[in-house]
């Protein structure tokens, strides 16, 4: 099998830095698709709540007997200290897994007021166990910042929405100082980021695919990524990004991509549920 790298967490524990993003797969589908995916290799794979798929998702793991790092995300109707643990319930049941490796607050929801209570059940389910490492997703610095002044628990990852036309540099550094692994949701920029001639170039040059060179891209810069196909050759195709690496021609190239209004998908500082 493919050595793939993983990424240490501030909690000791480690995540495979590529894995299988399922977001839109229907449930029906998705049990075949993650069995392809760990055919293809991959040992991780995303899922949330709100997806509709984790029944899919955790009947595709179950099917394959290999160890398979499984993220899955609470969603906005089980905010609340004890509608928190009683939504990991509900997900628990769904995957039907022993554990859920890494467990997120899906987006702070604005005029969510009750984040901090929420995260502190998620601190809760880590210290019972069947949560391994906790984390969030689509948060900001000031959001990242009220959690960990009001409970002292840093969180393990934040996965942002992350590509080349948005590469979220001032907050990447923040999670590097605050010891915060990134996750990339919509690494390829959902597609867009493959037509790009700056892309198309370098993978040309590589002898790659575009898809390749972004998430080539992602995992050279210490980012986990979750690119979503259900294509079984583009599962193949994204990860086979073991066997080359960008110059530093490259890397220039895709950093001048970046734009400040490059974001594709909502505003977390906005964003209702
Ligand atoms: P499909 O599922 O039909 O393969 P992102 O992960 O950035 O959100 O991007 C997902 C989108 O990119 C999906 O529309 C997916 O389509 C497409 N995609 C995923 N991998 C590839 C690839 N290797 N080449 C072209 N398109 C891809």
């Amino acid at each position: 099998m493919t050595e793939q790298p993983s990424i240490s967490l501030n909690d000791g524990r480690s995540m495979p830095q590529i894995g299988l993003g399922t977001y839109q797969i229907p449930d029906e589908d998705t049990a075949g698709v993650v069995q392809a995916a760990i055919d293809a290799g991959y040992r991780a794979v995303d899922t949330a709540a709100i997806y509709g798929n984790e029944a899919g998702t955790g009947a595709g793991v179950r099917a394959r007997d290999e160890t398979i790092f499984v993220t899955s995300k609470l969603w906005r109707d089980d905010f609340g200290y004890d509608a928190a643990l009683k939504g990991f319930e509900k997900s628990f049941d769904r995957l039907g897994l022993d554990w859920v490796d890494l467990y997120l607050l899906h987006w702070p929801f604005v005029e969510e007021t009750r984040f901090v209570e929420t995260w502190k059940a998620l601190v809760r389910l880590r210290e019972e166990g069947r949560v391994k490492s906790i984390g969030v997703s689509n948060f900001t610095m000031d959001h990242l910042e009220r959690i960990i002044h009001d409970t002292g628990v840093v969180p393990a990852v934040n996965q942002i929405e992350l590509h080349p036309s948005f590469q979220q540099v001032e907050l990447r550094a923040y999670h590097d100082e605050n010891h915060i692994v990134t996750t990339s949701w919509s690494p390829l920029g959902q597609g867009a980021a493959l037509a790009d001639p700056a892309i198309t170039a370098i993978a040309a040059k590589h002898g790659k695919t575009p898809a390749q060179v972004v998430l080539r891209w992602h995992i050279e810069a210490g980012l986990t990524v979750i690119p979503k196909t259900t294509n079984p050759a583009r599962l193949a195709e994204n990860f086979a990004i073991f066997d080359f690496a960008l110059d530093a021609d490259d890397e220039r190239a895709i950093a001048a991509l970046d734009r400040r209004d490059g974001r594709i998908g909502p505003d977390p500082t906005t964003f209702a549920g």
